[in-house]
């Protein structure tokens, strides 16, 4: 579907199908850190596939986070009960540059963890084609430079990137040597997800709606598509992007080479299709707070949303945003089925 093969039905993922919502992935949280969790080879396994042993998803995400980017640069970080993600500490100073680039050679040993998660997956998710039609596919993925870099100047998630901007508006030289390293380290990653098995790519741009447009210009659309392009030069593996909140940078986005393009919940993904046209496979873009209800208001959703798309259109179901913890795996299983329902009507 990514690159456009004709399907029988849409294909159907959901952005942090891995987590919380799951009482298996619970048991395993309950002895383990989320950092030794995503670093031990055998749990990210484990965890990437419990979804998939639940539901019938046609796609296995990797379990990791895309903050292993800035803990390769050398920066480390740990995942606080109701806050989220908090770095040691901030990049503010050349010298932090420096050492963070000093540190790019090392990227894909320190990351070699994830790369033979990715082994061991392709080859645990062959085995489901016995009793599947097809293997689920294995998606990798990274976080965007200026995501990244917003959360390694701030230290920890903020809503409004006050110390982001105010470093990028006033000393953007600073900010593009921050932005270049990013760039490097996410191609280098990204490479080697693709060596090692990954057959889809999501780059995730998570604070684009926070960045104005002569930010979102010199920092998402720019290195986004330079490593978009550096990828695609090397592999046919498509690329999906997900610039969260960024439905008012359209005109940019539509200029990009990416595959597919992720649209976050609050955007009418009809409307988009027709800002973006048709080279695209678009994904999406359920709201997550849907799984919180029943499976009735599920099935009408995923009906509603296969109207929007329309017959014959480019496009994977999705959430637009990931799974929040309270979610209810019941409902995660009639969307899972309702898409099974209602889709392959799209395709006649
Ligand atoms: O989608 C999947 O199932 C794959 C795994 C995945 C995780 N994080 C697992 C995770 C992916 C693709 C991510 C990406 C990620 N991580 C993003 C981009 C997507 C987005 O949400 O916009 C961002 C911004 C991060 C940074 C990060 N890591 C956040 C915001 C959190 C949640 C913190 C919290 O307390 O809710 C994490 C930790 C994290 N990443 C968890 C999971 C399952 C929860 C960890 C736990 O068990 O405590």
């Amino acid at each position: 579907m990514a690159k456009g093969q004709e399907v029988e039905r849409s294909p159907v993922w959901l952005m942090r199908q891995a987590g919380r919502y799951l009482s298996e992935y619970r048991s395993i949280r309950q002895q383990y850190s989320f950092l030794d969790m995503a670093r031990i080879p055998a749990l990210s396994v484990e965890i990437t596939l419990q979804p998939i042993r639940r539901f019938h998803l046609d796609a296995a995400i990797i379990f990791s986070d895309i903050l292993v980017i800035p803990e390769a640069l050398g920066i480390s970080y740990d995942i606080v009960e109701k806050v989220g993600p908090v770095f040691a500490r901030r990049v503010e100073s050349r010298s932090d540059l420096a050492d963070l680039r000093a540190h790019l050679s090392e990227v894909p040993a320190r990351l070699e963890y994830f790369y033979a998660a990715l082994r061991i997956l392709r080859s645990e998710l062959a085995s489901f084609a016995k009793w599947r039609s097809e293997a689920p596919a294995l998606i990798g993925f990274a976080g965007a430079p200026w995501t990244l870099a917003s959360y390694m100047v701030e230290g920890q998630s903020k809503t409004d990137l006050e110390r982001t901007k105010a470093l990028a508006f006033s000393n953007p030289e600073f900010f593009d040597e921050l932005i270049s390293i990013l760039e490097e380290a996410v191609v280098c990653h990204l490479q080697e997800q693709i060596k090692n098995g990954a057959q889809m790519v999501q780059i995730f741009e998570s604070f684009a709606g926070n960045a104005p447009s002569s930010l979102f210009e010199r920092y998402c659309l720019a290195p986004g598509q330079r490593i978009i392009s550096r990828l695609q030069a090397q592999s046919p593996v498509p690329v999906s992007y997900f610039a969260r909140g960024a439905a008012g940078m359209f005109n940019h986005i539509g200029t990009m080479s990416a595959d597919v393009l992720s649209i976050d919940w609050s955007t009418d993904i009809g409307w988009a299709r027709k800002c973006l046209g048709d080279k695209f496979c678009l994904q999406g873009n359920l709201d997550p707070l849907l799984l919180l209800t029943n499976p009735r208001a599920v099935r009408r959703e995923v009906e509603l949303l296969m109207e929007r798309v329309g017959p014959r259109a480019r496009h994977i179901v999705n959430l637009g945003h990931g799974i929040v913890p309270q979610s209810n795996p019941e409902n995660v299983r009639a969307l899972v089925d309702a898409v099974h329902e209602f889709s392959p009507s799209l395709y006649r």
